[in-house]
């Protein structure tokens, strides 16, 4: 883990060392996303996204910060291989609205593994009694939540309908 873990707050700065990778490796990806999204509404989601994980990525270097230590990403292998994942799925699908359902659905993987991780950082945060960083993770934790909710919501509305057709 390129540190040894001794206590929470080292587990705590391990951790958000690993979302720092994730949340820069997705900011990365989403256009490739956007791109090959055929709905305009996804394309439009994802696009928003990116704008959110710009900010997101901000926010946890404040975290680093109120930590007093510096913003280090540790390499996320979960990440990586969702992100590879959807890569696939959209260099292998022929269909364009499968596509759609394929990006739906990685989208929405990457999103509960980051509800994951910052549901157990703001726990974290709050037992080692950094009230600013917790509140911060949470900002983000809505975002997240809203992500995943409007994925559900296109694929329910007309996505997964029009591939199946
Ligand atoms: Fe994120």
């Amino acid at each position: 883990m390129g540190m040894p873990v001794k206590s929470m707050k080292d587990l705590f700065l391990v951790t958000l060392r690993d979302i720092y990778y994730a949340e820069k490796q997705i900011y990365k990806s989403l256009p490739k996303m956007a791109r090959n999204a055929t709905s305009p509404e996804l394309k439009q989601a994802f696009e928003k996204h990116r704008e959110e994980t710009d900010k997101q990525i901000d926010r946890i270097e404040s975290v680093f910060e109120q930590f007093g230590a510096s913003p280090r990403a540790l390499r996320c292998e979960a990440i990586d291989g969702m992100l590879a994942e959807a890569k696939e799925i959209m260099d292998e699908t022929v269909d364009e609205d499968v596509c759609d359902a394929g990006l739906i659905a990685s989208g929405q993987t990457v999103e509960h593994y980051e509800i994951a991780r910052y549901g157990t950082l703001i726990a974290w945060a709050e037992l080692l009694g950094k009230k600013e960083s917790s509140a911060l993770l949470r900002e983000t934790l809505e975002e997240e939540k809203r992500t995943d909710r409007l994925l559900s919501e296109l694929a329910m509305g007309q996505i997964n309908e029009k591939a199946a057709a």
